[in-house]
């Protein structure tokens, strides 16, 4: 019989959102009239901004008629788009790219995973702990880790703590690690990075030969002046990082699906042979092979999300969800429990009350408020005792999960 790829089997559990998925259905199947609120995964609720939704229409309709008709596009996205993120979103910030470093995407969850493709096994890995799943479970599936031990730590991997005793601020490890995903702001704590922060991730990098894996998606939630929000804001950093970006939580993408990565020609590694090689033309031949580019309609719609009235309609979204996350905060302190982010994150970070363990708070919370976050041991073994609450539903459906969270824990 044909034979698996039994890395597969080293996961310990299913995918995070989905398994949270399961015990929702299992619980909206027993109790049909409650009425269940979804703060667990970060998936936006409100509709895409008009400009948006008009350049989406404008490009079907291009398709409708065969003088302005499009087949394949590039597979690292229309230069048109990458020129106008380039333009809109990086310059401001002081840094200058040229599009063949910008590569268009289904989204950033897909790139952190794939770059994995053209980097060598042997690499030793870093990533926070807690941390965006997805990027302990790659690395798993891939084959660079053994079994998990007790814990849930993988054999292989290096876990950088990420805890209330450090600020979740994780420390630059003493070995020598190639690789280091790094996430701000950060999912799943809410917590930014400082811009020295970042500078020292960057020396550390360019002193070992390491590559910084950044991932940017919620970099639109910054409001706190001199956080940086991409990582080439700092000094060299182009020779040691691969920047992730995403349209789905800053435009509402999520089921639309379109992402970038910042890929820069001056980043190199070495062949076992100690050659360099540029990482970009690398990326750019996996993609090529791998990859057909992103839908003409959908890439319309990414780069109207530049335009004046969109950039100001996208802008009024996301100070909602951040109006949100603000509610969750407050209403949460009030009751007494000690909450992290939501400033500059739609993401907050709560210690469960009375310390119970994070998947009993979900079940407790799901029972008793029927309010669904997510438990912070999901992300890892030192997000236990955690719980993340997303800022992303309605506001009648925040309002309505922090009064239900004060009611059940505000009076002790
Ligand atoms: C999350 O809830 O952590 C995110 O929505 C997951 C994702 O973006 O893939």
């Amino acid at each position: 019989m044909t034979l698996i790829n039994e890395n597969y089997l080293k996961l310990k559990a299913g995918y995070l959102f989905p398994e949270i998925g399961r015990r929702v259905k299992a619980f909206t199947d027993a109790h049909p009239d409650a009425k269940v609120i979804r703060l667990g995964i970060g998936d936006v609720t409100q509709p895409l901004a008009p400009a948006v939704i008009k350049a989406f229409h404008d490009g079907v309709d291009d398709l409708a008629r065969g003088e302005s008709f499009h087949g394949y596009g590039p597979e690292q996205g229309y230069d048109w788009l990458s020129k106008i993120i380039i333009e809109k979103s990086y310059k401001p910030l002081g840094v200058e790219l040229m599009p063949s470093e910008v590569f268009i995407s289904d989204g950033s969850k897909c790139d952190s995973a794939n770059i994995l493709d053209i980097l060598a096994l042997a690499n030793k890995v870093a990533i926070c702990d807690p941390v965006y799943p997805v990027y302990n479970d790659t690395n798993v599936m891939i084959g660079r880790t053994g079994e998990a031990n007790d814990k849930g730590y993988y054999e292989g991997l290096v876990y950088l703590p990420c805890t209330e005793a450090n600020n979740f601020t994780p420390a630059i490890p003493k070995e020598k690690v190639d690789i280091i995903y790094l996430c701000y702001p950060n999912n799943p704590t809410g917590m930014v990075a400082t811009r020295a922060e970042l500078k020292a991730w960057v020396d550390y990098a360019n002193a070992q030969g390491s590559i910084i894996f950044f991932d940017a998606a919620y970099e639109a939630f910054i409001t706190e002046p001199g956080i940086p929000h991409s990582i080439y804001e700092i000094e060299g950093a182009k020779t040691c990082a691969i920047e992730f970006r995403s349209f789905s939580k800053t435009a509402g993408f999520t089921g639309v699906r379109c992402g970038l990565t910042v890929v820069p020609e001056q980043l190199m590694a070495l062949t076992a042979s100690g050659e360099k090689v540029a990482l970009n033309k690398l990326w750019n031949r996996r993609q090529c092979t791998k990859f057909n580019g992103v839908s003409y309609p959908v890439q319309r719609a990414a780069a109207a999300v530049y335009s004046e009235e969109g950039w100001s309609q996208v802008q009024e979204t996301i100070s909602f969800y951040l109006d949100n996350a603000r509610l969750i905060l407050e209403g949460l302190k009030t009751a007494g429990i000690t909450c992290y982010g939501g400033v500059n994150a739609p993401y907050i970070w709560l210690k469960t009350p009375g310390g119970i363990a994070s998947w009993d708070f979900f079940d407790k919370l799901l029972n008793e408020c029927h309010v669904v976050g997510t438990p912070g041991s999901g992300f890892g073994p030192s997000g236990e005792g955690y719980f993340r609450l997303s800022a992303f539903g309605s506001r009648e459906n925040v309002q309505e999960a922090v009064r239900r969270i004060q009611e059940k824990w505000g009076n002790r």
